[in-house]
């Protein structure tokens, strides 16, 4: 696999128009806890207002911006050593090695700069594409959340999953 020309770079203000794009996808908000018609203004401030503990990188095939992950480390000082993960790839390039770079660009930055010892995340059960991809990238499954979400008319489960290094 391997697509030519991707770079992963860390999100800018600007991008807040490419991002509002991917979330309007179907397979982006099937696959997230986004809703449906996020407004472009929405998404212009979340990224002006960045908070200093979210990471946002993504992912692009030249100047096209094909996909996201974020990397959040939660407030509470007692859990300064985990690291939130979320992440989406654009519907038309899924399957092409995005995921598993992204994703894999966030566990070095977990790793070997922010220090980060457990990743966590949670995942719609009949995600199988996602499973596979953190299951690769060494995440486990550690319960099933029944009921967790509203999703498209119907309640779903997650897998909440994580990666522990200690
Ligand atoms: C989940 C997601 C991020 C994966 O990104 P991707 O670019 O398609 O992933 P990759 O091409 O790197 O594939 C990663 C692994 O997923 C698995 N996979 C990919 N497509 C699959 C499919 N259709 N069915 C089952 N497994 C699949 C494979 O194990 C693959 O690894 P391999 O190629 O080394 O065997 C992407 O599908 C996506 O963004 N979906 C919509 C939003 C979403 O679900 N986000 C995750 C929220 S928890």
């Amino acid at each position: 696999m391997g697509v030519p020309n991707l770079t992963i770079r860390s999100i800018e203000p600007e991008d807040y128009r490419a991002t509002q794009a991917l979330f309007t996808l179907p397979g982006v908000i099937r696959g997230t806890m986004q809703l449906p018609f996020p407004s472009i203004e929405l998404w212009r401030q979340r990224l002006t207002e960045l908070p200093e503990n979210r990471r946002l990188l993504v992912a692009c095939v030249d100047d096209k911006l094909v996909g996201n992950v974020g990397l959040s480390i939660p407030p509470n000082p007692r859990r300064r050593h985990v690291g939130e993960i979320g992440m989406a790839v654009h519907d038309d390039w899924c399957g092409r090695g995005i995921g598993t770079a992204l994703l894999q660009t966030a566990i070095d930055l977990a790793d070997r700069w922010l220090n980060l010892s457990r990743l966590e995340l949670s995942v719609y059960v009949d995600n199988a594409p996602a499973i596979a991809l953190y299951e690769k990238c060494g995440f486990k499954r550690e319960g099933r959340f029944e009921a967790y979400a509203f999703r498209d008319g119907v309640y779903v489960d997650t897998w909440t999953m994580a990666r522990v290094r200690i």
